[in-house]
Parts: C-alpha cells; structure tokens; sequence
C-alpha cells in the first residue's frame, strides 16, 4: 500500500504541470482579491504577480498562506509595475472604478480609459506576448484602448487580446437553467455583441441541449441577462458592481487562457475580440482558443439567427460602433 506522500506523488502525476505565470492588475479590488484566490487553486499556475496601486501586500500576505503551490508576489505604484508584469504569460486587468446605482457605463470612461491605457503601455513594454484579459469598463471601448496603445508601440497582436465577457455567458447559462428547470452543468448559451445593456446579446436559439422557447420567454431572459450588471448593481446600493461571479468568470477564461497555452485542443470561450464577423472592428462571439490566442471564430453561431436576434443584432451595432471610435479616439487624443 502506497505512503500518503507517495500516493500524492502518483496522483500529482495526473495533474497539468504548474508552470505558467499570471498577472492582476487592480489586484487589490472588490474582483481582483476574490480572482488572486481562484487562480492560486490552480494547477497550472507557478507564479501569480499581484498589482495595485494600494493595499496589494495585506491581500498577498492573506493569499500566500493557501498550501497550493503557487507562489504569490505583491507589486505596488507604478515603479514596481514592469517587475510584475516580467515573464507574464496571461495579464488580467480588473483596474478601474465600478458603477453604482444611477452610474452608466460610459461614466466611467473619463477615469477607467487613462487607467487602461497606462496599464497597456507598461504590458507592451514588459510582456508584449502575453495574452491580455480586459475586465475594466467600459469594455466595449477599453478593448479598443488596448489595442490602439500596443499597434501604438507597435507590439499588437489581435489574436492575444480579449475583453472578457465570461459573465454574460455565466448568467445567460444560469437563468436559462433555471427557467427552463436545466441541469446547469449541461447548458450552454452563446452570447455575442458586446458588453453593456443592448450591447449584450444572448443568442437563445442556439442553447445546448436545443430547448424551445416562447417568444415571451425569449424577450424576458434576454432583457435579464443584458440588465444582470444594474441587478447586481442596485443590490448594492453603493457599495459597487459584480465581484465574486465576475471572478469566478474571469477564473474561468483564464483556465481556459492557460489550458490553451498549454496545448489543449478542445477551448472555446466567447469574447470581445477584434473581428471580421460582423462590419463592427471588435465584436464579442465564441472562438477557438489555442497556444497563439484566437484560432478561429465559430461563425456558425451567426448562422440561422431568429428574427429576434436578427433585430436585436441590428439594434445593437450603432451603440456598440461609437463604443469603439470612443475608445479609439481616446488614444489618438492623448497622444
Ligand atoms: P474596485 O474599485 O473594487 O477595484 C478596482 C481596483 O483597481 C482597486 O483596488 C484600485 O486600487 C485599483 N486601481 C485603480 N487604479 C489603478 C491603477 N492605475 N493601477 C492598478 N490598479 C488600480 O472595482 P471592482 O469591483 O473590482 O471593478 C473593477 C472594474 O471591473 C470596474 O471597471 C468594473 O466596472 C469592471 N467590471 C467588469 C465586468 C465585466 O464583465 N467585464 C464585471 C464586473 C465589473
Ligand atoms: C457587470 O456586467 O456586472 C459589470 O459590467 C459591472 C456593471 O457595472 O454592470
């Protein structure tokens, strides 16, 4: 009979090898704390490089005591910001305020696309070939940040940037579940567009396993899950915007990042990426993740779209245009 140790030796032996390294930044806030601790479970993670303008060492301090193997290093102000992001595999970006009841998003522009930007400009000096996850707001223009500042330093490759809108996925899934009484585990809802109110559009017709849908439902479900964000918002009367099931989306597509790198044939994950599906320069669809980033764009899930969709798609495209042009502007402004 095998010794404890030796039985988790040949146990470990199962198990991916930890061996990449990621990087928050906003570490510190309401998604970066609760994101530190899901990453450091797992098993593909060797290093996690914890960034923030404040409070970063209580929560590395906090987060180092879980007996993963992870390592866990802490990062403050800006003159630290190039030693986090060395060697980076995958940078998360959850830096920036969030909304509060009566806040929109385009609010938060004027703080968050200066903060993105700085942030950008240090990843394209430090780890231009890292996969980049944008999880600041506004993300329909934030994505586009990104990308002017990296073509700016001349390091920008489409297929390593993605503005994550997991949680769109996570509450379409979650609410069809529930109304269509579902096991969770098995539903999958493709939603596409981009992030913020009509910009979000859960694409119900194409739901595994097919289940049908009356136009009632369709209308309800899908109004819910592009104001899901204000839910959470007007929950906390104050006190911010979703925390923990954005990290535990955000976990979940950097599983998926990492996954990838490591040569996992089999990762699809929507997201707000630049696109060539719609006329839109960034558009949020699912595609295939490999090792170089976005392998291909499941284009099928824009095949045979119902009226409603058909309509809604439609709707959405202006919004989502001068989200894009904001964002783009915003660089060539302030530089
Ligand atoms: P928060 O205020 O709790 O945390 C933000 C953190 O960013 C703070 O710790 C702050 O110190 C840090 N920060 C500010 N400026 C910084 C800088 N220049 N460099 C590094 N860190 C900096 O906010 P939160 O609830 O964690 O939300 C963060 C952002 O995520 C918001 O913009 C919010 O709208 C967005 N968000 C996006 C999604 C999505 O689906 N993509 C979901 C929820 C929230
Ligand atoms: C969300 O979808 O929860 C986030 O984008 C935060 C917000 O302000 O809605």
């Amino acid at each position: 009979v095998p010794k404890l140790e030796e039985k988790q030796v040949l146990s470990n032996q199962n198990q991916p090898r930890a061996s990449y390294k990621v990087a928050i930044l906003g570490a510190a806030g309401g998604i970066g704390q609760p994101l530190g601790l899901l990453i450091k479970m797992s098993p593909l993670v060797s290093a996690l490089h914890l960034y923030d303008i404040t409070n970063v060492k209580v929560v590395a301090a906090d987060l180092s005591h879980c007996n993963t193997p992870t390592q866990v290093l802490d990062f403050t102000g800006p003159s630290e910001l190039a030693n986090c992001l060395k060697g980076a595999d995958v940078v998360v970006i959850p830096a920036g305020i969030p909304r509060k009841p009566g806040v929109t998003f385009d609010d938060l522009f004027d703080i968050n696309a200066g903060i993105v930007k700085t942030l950008v400009e240090a990843v394209a000096d430090n780890c231009p070939d890292a996969f980049i996850l944008i999880i600041s707001n506004p993300l329909n223009s934030t994505v586009p940040i990104a990308a002017e500042v990296l073509k700016q330093q001349g390091v920008y490759n489409p297929k390593k940037l993605f503005g994550v809108t997991t949680l769109d996925v996570v509450r379409a899934n979650t609410f069809v579940a529930q109304k269509k009484q579902l096991k969770l585990i098995d539903v999958d809802v493709p939603v596409i567009g981009g992030h913020a109110g009509i910009t979000i559009l859960p694409l119900l017709s194409k739901t595994r396993p097919v289940v049908p849908f009356r136009d009632e439902e369709v209308e309800e479900l899908t109004v819910r899950i592009q104001n899901a964000g204000t839910e959470v918002v007007e929950a906390k009367a104050g006190a911010g915007s979703a925390t923990l099931s954005m990290a535990y989306a955000a976990a979940r597509f950097v599983e998926s990042s990492l996954r990838a790198l490591d040569g996992d044939g089999d990762v699809y994950e929507c997201t707000f990426v630049q696109s060539e599906l719609t006329e839109l320069p960034f558009f949020a669809s699912r595609v295939k993740l490999g090792r170089k980033g976005v392998e291909a764009f499941i284009s099928s899930d824009l095949e045979g779209l119902t009226n409603y969709e058909l309509k809604a798609l439609e709707a959405l495209k202006p919004e989502l245009k001068a989200s894009i042009e904001k964002g783009v502007a915003f660089v060539h402004k302030t530089t």
